[in-house]
């Protein structure tokens, strides 16, 4: 799966750019502010339908703009065709998708497209952030290598939506909560199987990343909370709430409680690591999913790494860049100087490198 093409109107100060003959390693350098992670973003909103810094368009859109258009071509090794993406969004938040000219209407359909891991300043909230943001990794996970997934997530989001109306509608009570009660547990248990069956591929691809990537860090342990009492069922664990959820209004277990823990000699990771350890540990999270991804057979993410030397010294961030080389997956990433990565990436394919400038992309 790599991208090889990229036309960009209007995201930022992106008001006019391409990138052409996009590589399998591509650097973009230049200095602040010149639109580097603009370009990933603008990446980012082929593939995910949406930007990685905002939730806002107005802020995505260039300045005095109605809308911002994103369009590319992705080939895929697997059906060794190629594909063309489009994305519009509007300053009011309208969004249009296209596939091969087609309007399509779910992002679901872009994303199994142009899968993509984002590795930049936010990453740090899969440790220091809030669970969701670590349900949204293990979910992106499953996503790709489990079709069943996502109809059994949607279930599940209706389900508990069904619950916790009932739960609030006291006088529906009895009747209608047993069903949607017995309902989610069914869903839940479901979402939870698929979660730990991809845990248990993940956890020994992240334990040897880390292994190399920061090889004298102490006994670093990543574990899987899955939102209930492992020694109940859901359907236990439900039964075991309901008078509770009753009072509260809503459902207090399930999946949607999901959380990873990343520990280091049983602290928690965010607590005792340097910064640029957290990035590294971070680092490993996002390879380790790309690692899976390809040993099951299915398609190659790319690889978004905005702004890699930051926070790394020079020995780490080769290490970092020796696995993404390895990975033998598409990447992007930025840096300030011409340098910065060009003179860490491992011998053999070297990177083709791009300087941004005032929103402009040249290749040299
Ligand atoms: N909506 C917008 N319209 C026009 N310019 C913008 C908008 N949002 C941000 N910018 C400008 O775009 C430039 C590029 O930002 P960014 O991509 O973050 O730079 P870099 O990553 O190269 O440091 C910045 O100078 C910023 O001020
Ligand atoms: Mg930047």
């Amino acid at each position: 799966m790599s991208l090889s093409q990229l036309n960009i109107h209007h995201v930022r100060n992106l008001r006019r750019a391409s990138l052409n003959d996009a590589n399998r390693i591509n650097v973009l350098y230049g200095e602040n502010g010149s639109g580097k992670t603009s370009v990933l973003e603008a990446v980012h909103l082929l593939g995910m339908a949406r930007s990685f810094r905002t939730t806002s368009a107005r802020t995505l859109i260039s300045h005095g703009e109605p809308h911002c258009v994103v369009q590319g071509t992705v080939r895929s090794a697997l059906t060794n065709g190629s594909v063309s993406l489009g994305v519009q969004r509007g300053g009011r938040g309208e969004l249009s998708l296209r596939i091969n000219g087609e309007s399509v209407r779910t992002v679901a359909s872009l994303v199994e497209q142009l899968p993509l891991q984002v590795i930049n300043a936010n990453s740090f909230d899969l440790l220091t952030g809030t669970p969701s943001a670590r349900r949204q990794y293990l979910n992106w996970g499953v996503f790709h290598v489990e079709h069943r997934f996502f109809p059994e997530w949607q279930r599940f989001q209706r389900c508990i939506k069904q619950r916790n109306t009932g739960l609030r509608r006291d006088k529906l009570g009895g009747g209608e909560l047993a069903v949607w009660t017995r309902e989610l547990a069914k869903s839940g248990a479901l979402l939870n199987d698929y979660r730990q069956a991809y845990f248990a591929q993940l956890a020994p691809l992240f334990r040897d990343l880390m292994q190399r990537l920061l090889p004298q860090l102490g006994e670093l342990e990543l574990r899987l909370r899955q939102g209930w009492d492992k020694r109940l069922s859901y359907e236990e664990a439900l039964a075991a709430s309901q008078a509770s959820d009753r009072e509260k209004g809503f459902t207090q277990v399930g999946p949607q409680r999901a959380d990873l823990k990343v520990t280091v000699d049983g602290y928690p990771a965010a607590d005792v690591l340097s910064r640029g350890q957290q990035k590294l540990v971070v680092c490993g999270l996002k390879l380790a999913q790309g690692q899976l991804m390809q040993s099951a057979g299915h398609s190659r993410c790319i690889y978004l790494v905005d702004d890699l030397p930051s926070e790394l010294d020079t020995a780490h961030c080769q290490r970092v860049c020796e696995e993404l080389d390895a990975l033998q997956t598409q990447v992007f990433i930025t840096c300030v100087a011409r340098e910065d990565v060009a003179r860490v990436w491992p011998g053999g394919e070297q990177p083709s490198m791009f300087h941004v400038e005032h929103g402009e992309i040249s290749a040299r």
